[in-house]
């Protein structure tokens, strides 16, 4: 049995704008490819050949992609959440009801010692969820230093309980800038509860 591997890390990953920004019209509100790429391998690391992540996905989030990105993931787990969806769609591989159901899946037996991080792409909802989940443990948030107008913005959270890393292992920490917008890429880890400690 695994028991002991039940628990696993609970990861959101998102950039935001100066004022946490995060979407606009159903898409992201800038074009930043390399922002991006950040995105698509820190989702897709794992350990060793044959571990999975799962990603859980908002609707509007999930749609928001084109599909060929989909096919571009090979160690993911694609879980949609949705109240009003009936089937699952096309290159996911789970439709759940509500963020904990999709949070669970990585503990059924014949994942659990598959599954290596959960990852919240978002949106702002499933982030909500997610940051108020005890297995979360870091915010991968990229700070994009620039106005852009936006419609969806990422929760504000405790700075305290999670606190900003200076530097953090793979993670570049220069500013970076593309397409005459500089961006950040930030860590913000959860600090270690007194329960957790005794
Ligand atoms: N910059 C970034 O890092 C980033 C990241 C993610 C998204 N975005 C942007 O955010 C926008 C998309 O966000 P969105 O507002 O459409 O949010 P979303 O969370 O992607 O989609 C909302 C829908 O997801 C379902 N849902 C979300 N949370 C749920 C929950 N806890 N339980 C059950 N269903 C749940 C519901 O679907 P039903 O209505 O079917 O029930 C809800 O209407 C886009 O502009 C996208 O580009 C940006």
């Amino acid at each position: 049995m695994c028991a002991d591997k039940l628990r696993k890390p609970l990861r959101l990953i998102a950039a935001a704008c100066n004022n946490m920004g995060i979407g606009k019209n159903g898409q992201l509100p800038w074009h930043l490819p390399h922002e991006f790429n950040f995105f698509m391998d820190t989702v897709t690391s794992v350990s060793r050949p044959g571990k999975l992540n799962m990603i859980l996905w908002g609707r509007g989030t999930w749609f928001s992609n084109p599909e060929c990105i989909f096919v571009k993931m090979p160690n993911v787990l694609h879980v949609v959440i949705s109240t009003t969806m009936r089937t699952v769609p096309k290159h996911a591989h789970f439709l759940c009801q509500d963020f904990d159901t999709g949070v669970s899946l990585a503990s059924l037996p014949h994942l659990c010692d598959l599954v290596e991080t959960i990852w919240v792409a978002g949106g702002p909802q499933v982030y909500q969820e997610a940051l108020m989940h005890p297995w979360c443990d870091l915010i991968y948030l990229t700070n994009i230093m620039a106005d852009f107008d936006c419609d969806v913005f990422f929760p504000p959270f405790d700075k305290s309980t999670f606190v900003k890393q200076e530097r953090f292992l793979g993670v570049p920490n220069q500013i970076q800038e593309e397409n005459g917008v500089q961006f950040k890429f930030e860590v913000f880890k959860r600090e270690i509860c007194v329960a957790e400690v005794i």
